[in-house]
């Protein structure tokens, strides 16, 4: 393995200073909350703090499960954060030299372990053009049987937020099985699809498809460090829990605790969260129908959009990021961060309270008139 930071975790806000940034519209979740703010009590006086079920605690898998038709408690393994996840499917699945194909822009751990394992990373690229739709003919045609050890795809997608219809998944998960690749689903925005119940879990579509979500995104949790994966394939998931075993034995019994009462209240927790990120979306449409220097692709899904300059704007974006934050306050997620350009930032309207999003969006629109040429 070749490790090496990736610039969204050397720039990213708790490493540079959360006290330094006024308007964090860099962040990829909703607010990070506190038990008291989504009224679950706990006492955790009586827990045994011991080497907990390998697996994952049970209340959790079988919340999890509940979460699509199809899954069962035994297909979940959870780990520490969809990261651990991510990274036990990138290095069982994949020996340096094996073909990969996967999406770009992405979370970039989905491209990085591949990269530190020493995999032939073949790379699709979404672009703003085809308003980031994954080109699935062209996915095929990267695909090649018996060769191709890993597929990844994210959805709801993380810079751009969009969804990948179910059917395409369905005829991407098909074209693997045929290749006799793993396809790997970062399904970690599902819970914050904008319309609608999400689709059953994309691990329903066979043993060859490992979903990923967590605890960080939707419920605001990322210091619980709690996510899964999810395969009904025993055997697979078998290897995935070897992987666990020898990173960590079993994950952490309080913050498994925590996840597992806040999943099983799901039904109440996540409404009023699906509101607020609607009613963040809509403060964003409006600042966006006022302005003519920035556009985007309307995000389907999550709590991100990816925006970027309007292409007549004739702008040093390396002084707009530096007086954003410096002058401003306000703090974006450049597109270096995404294997992009940095006339693209990706948009994190979930986090801040409102207040600070307007006054972030209007921050924005500062910065660029100090940074147009
Ligand atoms: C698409 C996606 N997958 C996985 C992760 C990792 O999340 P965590 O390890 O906090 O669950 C992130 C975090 O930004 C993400 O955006």
């Amino acid at each position: 393995m070749h490790y090496r930071r990736m610039p969204i975790e050397v720039e990213s806000p708790e490493e540079l200073g959360y006290d330094t940034i006024t308007n964090n519209l860099s962040e990829s979740s909703v607010a990070d909350r506190r038990l008291r703010d989504l009224g679950i009590e706990l006492d955790l006086d009586d827990l045994v703090l011991c080497y907990g079920d390998h697996l994952g605690d049970p209340d959790l898998r079988r919340a999890v499960a509940a979460s699509s038709p199809g899954i069962e408690a035994r297909h979940v393994l959870v780990t520490p954060g969809a990261a651990t996840a991510l990274f036990a499917v990138a290095t069982s699945t994949l020996e340096p030299g094996d073909h990969a194909v996967v999406v770009r822009s992405n979370y970039a751990t989905n491209l990085e372990t591949p990269r530190a394992i020493g995999a032939q990373l073949d790379t699709v690229d979404l672009t703003f053009d085809d308003d980031w739709k994954l080109d699935v003919a062209e996915l095929e045609a990267r695909v090649t049987p018996g060769v191709t050890r890993l597929v990844s795809v994210t959805t709801p997608h993380n810079p751009t937020g969009t969804v990948l219809p179910h059917d395409d998944l369905r005829r991407i998960a098909d074209l693997a099985a045929d290749a006799g690749a793993v396809l790997l689903v970062d399904e970690t925005y599902r819970d914050l699809a904008h319309d609608g119940a999400p689709p059953p879990l994309a691990a329903t579509l066979g043993g060859h498809v490992i979903s990923i979500s967590s605890m960080s995104k939707s419920y605001g949790l990322p210091g619980i460090r709690t996510g899964w994966a999810v395969c009904t394939d025993p055997a697979r998931l078998e290897v995935l829990l070897a992987a666990k075993e020898q990173i960590v034995i079993s994950g952490s019994i309080i913050d498994e605790h925590v996840a597992g009462r806040v999943l099983a209240e799901r039904d109440r927790v996540l409404p009023p969260i699906l509101a607020d990120v609607r009613e963040r979306l809509a403060i964003v449409d409006s600042w966006f129908a006022s302005q003519h220097t920035f556009e985007w692709v309307h995000p389907d899904g999550g709590v991100v959009g990816l925006v970027r300059f309007r292409p007549e704007v004739d702008v040093d974006e390396a002084a707009f990021h530096h007086r954003l934050l410096a002058d401003h306050g306000t703090y974006v997620g450049p597109g270096h961060w995404f294997e992009l350009d940095d006339r693209s930032f990706r948009l994190g309207f979930g986090w801040p309270t409102h207040a600070e999003l307007q006054a972030g969006l209007d921050a924005l629109i500062a910065a660029a008139n100090d940074a147009t040429r």
